[in-house]
């Protein structure tokens, strides 16, 4: 079929990543976007790499995917960067991942100052190295006025873990005559969360071919639209970014009604 705007392009011939671009900025662009980053350990199996190599991939990643979504307008991108299973990994590649804020931010935080991106983070911070905390505490320092992006880690993050001290913190305000046993509704309860002020994902990738969530915003998901794809993390690129936006434009949204 012949396209009506350029005739000598046929429909079925792929369209460049910056048309796809302006494509999706036309259109409702999800204004939060979560991924579960997955697939780094096995992408540098692949290649008789450690398993290490492929969390250094992994980082590249995260400033591409980054810089696209503060281009497509997305408000705010949470990364499952390390959850609180994680810990359960061999110490040296614990060590290594707890060692990457500082590089990744290292390099890129005069970036991010300057593409105006704000860096938050989501998790329990008590758990981290201090040189972990460290970067991150600086990182949202030097960007809390920006106004563009927010880029939300999820760092020694674990959804139950959250829910339970959320609960443990409104039986608290309970008691102490803070807040009204009647009053606890959804959005109070939100309020408690860690996500507290960030609006629900529209939008979660996982990638690597894993079909499951692995303890990530289990409340905050109810509504999200999901987008499983089996390209492994360090693999993922700005046009895979695209299909995921592209696919999320093309699901209707109804939230239990018709
Ligand atoms: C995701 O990649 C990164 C983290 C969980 C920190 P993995 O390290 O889980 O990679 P696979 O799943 O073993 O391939
Ligand atoms: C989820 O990936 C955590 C992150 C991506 C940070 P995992 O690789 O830890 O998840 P499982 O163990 O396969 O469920
Ligand atoms: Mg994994």
């Amino acid at each position: 079929m012949l396209n009506k705007l350029n005739p000598w392009k046929s429909q079925n011939q792929p369209s460049s990543l910056s048309d796809r671009i302006s494509q999706i900025k036309s259109q409702e662009v999800p204004a939060h976007i979560a991924i579960i980053m997955d697939g780094n350990g096995r992408w540098a199996k692949k290649r008789s790499l450690p398993r290490v190599a492929g969390h250094h991939e992994g980082m590249k990643v995260v400033r591409k995917i980054t810089r696209l979504a503060n281009k497509l307008g997305v408000k705010t991108l949470t990364l499952y960067a390390f959850s609180t299973e994680n810990w359960k990994r061999p110490k040296m590649e614990v060590d290594f991942l707890m060692k990457l804020p500082e590089e990744f931010l290292g390099t890129f935080l005069p970036e991010l100052v300057e593409e105006n991106v704000r860096v938050t983070m989501i998790g329990h911070k008590e758990k981290l190295p201090a040189h972990t905390l460290k970067a991150i505490e600086k990182a949202m320092e030097s960007t809390k006025d920006n106004t563009g992006l927010v880029l939300n880690f999820a760092l020694n993050y674990g959804s139950r873990v959250e829910i339970i001290e959320a609960v443990k913190q409104v039986l608290n305000d309970v008691d102490d005559g803070k807040l009204d046993r009647e009053r606890i509704d959804e959005e109070t309860f939100s309020s408690y969360l860690m996500t507290s002020g960030f609006q629900d994902p529209d939008l979660l990738i996982r990638t690597s071919g894993e079909i499951r969530l692995s303890n990530f915003m289990l409340w905050q998901l109810a509504y999200t639209e999901f987008f499983f794809t089996d390209v492994l993390w360090p693999d993922f690129n700005e046009e895979h970014f695209v299909e995921a936006v592209e696919v999320f434009q093309g699901r209707q949204r109804r939230y239990g009604g018709v």
